[in-house]
């Protein structure tokens, strides 16, 4: 569009003005015959008005500035285009990477339906207790996937070990303690859970480096998978087994107060009974919309 600065009953730039408020793309041009009464640069700019031109009896600027206003709306196009296609592309592979992560959970679920809770519990309050601790958006993401997956290993362990009611014998205790390496194995050569490795490592290492598989130290352990340890903890405590009935908050609340510093990351171990103590309206809501029976707290 090419329009003419000074007009009546109302000037060029009060029409790209309300032009604006509908249309962002329109390329504009701006014609002024009076030199002294040209718009301020800062209207040209807040208004999007592509070019601007002194009228005079040479039509050789004019017709410049409209031919490369042609050639821009070409290339405009051309990048609309290619934009569009790239965020189809995109959304394609999200969809891609939904499947896969959906796959994957019916094939841990139809090796043991009953961890399918507590796996998603982990996952919820890991996400609650990182929302507490201020994380952003992509950590908490992680942490949800994290937590979904972070026993997957258990699919390499045999059930018989797995399900047993009685006490474990020393070989079969090393063989669940195989269970994040096993995990590890799974997830390690698809790039999509590549964030997630960490937290399906480590969920099981201590504060005082006397946890598995690594024995890290404090914050040698990695940030996410703390927070997991944390989560994890509290559904096995929080959870019916069959040997028991699930711990009252008392003592779960004890339990996390007495282990800080030991078993957990001290600060998250504050930051859980913050939740614990004040908004345990939370947990609450995550435990009835997953209710499940969980059998294994290893
Ligand atoms: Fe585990």
């Amino acid at each position: 569009m090419i329009l003419d600065f000074i007009m009546t009953p109302i000037h060029g730039d009060q029409v790209v003005e309300e032009i604006r408020k509908f249309n962002k793309d329109l390329y504009i041009l701006l014609l002024t015959g009076h030199k002294d009464l040209a718009p301020p640069l800062e209207t040209i700019r807040r208004l999007d008005i592509q070019g601007y031109c002194e009228k005079s009896d040479k039509f050789d600027q004019l017709l410049l500035l409209i031919e490369s206003g042609i050639k821009s709306i070409a290339q405009m196009n051309q990048i609309k285009k290619i934009n569009e296609e790239l965020s189809d592309t995109y959304e394609k592979l999200e969809q891609a990477y939904l499947e896969s992560i959906q796959t994957l959970r019916y094939t841990v679920e139809a090796k043991d339906t009953y961890t399918r809770g507590h796996s998603d519990r982990v996952s919820e309050f890991s996400v609650l207790i990182g929302k507490y601790l201020g994380l952003p958006e992509p950590d908490l993401d992680t942490l949800r996937i994290g937590g979904l997956f972070h026993d997957i290993g258990k699919i390499g362990v045999p059930d018989a070990i797995l399900q047993k009611d009685a006490k474990l014998t020393d070989d079969e205790y090393s063989q669940i303690k195989q269970h994040p390496n096993i995990g590890i194995h799974i997830l390690s050569h698809a790039k999509i859970f590549q964030n997630i490795l960490p937290i399906v490592e480590h969920h099981h290492e201590r504060y005082d480096g006397k946890g598995y598989p690594s024995k890290l130290v404090g914050e040698n352990i990695p940030y996410l998978a703390r927070i997991t340890s944390v989560a994890d903890s509290f559904d096995a405590m929080s959870s019916k087994r069959s040997y028991r009935d699930s711990l009252p908050l008392d003592v779960i609340k004890e339990e996390f107060r007495k282990n800080k510093g030991t078993q957990f990351d001290p600060n998250i171990s504050d930051v859980f009974l913050d939740i614990l103590e004040n908004h345990y309206d939370e947990i609450k809501e995550i435990q009835e919309q997953y209710s499940g029976i969980e059998d294994s707290d290893i």
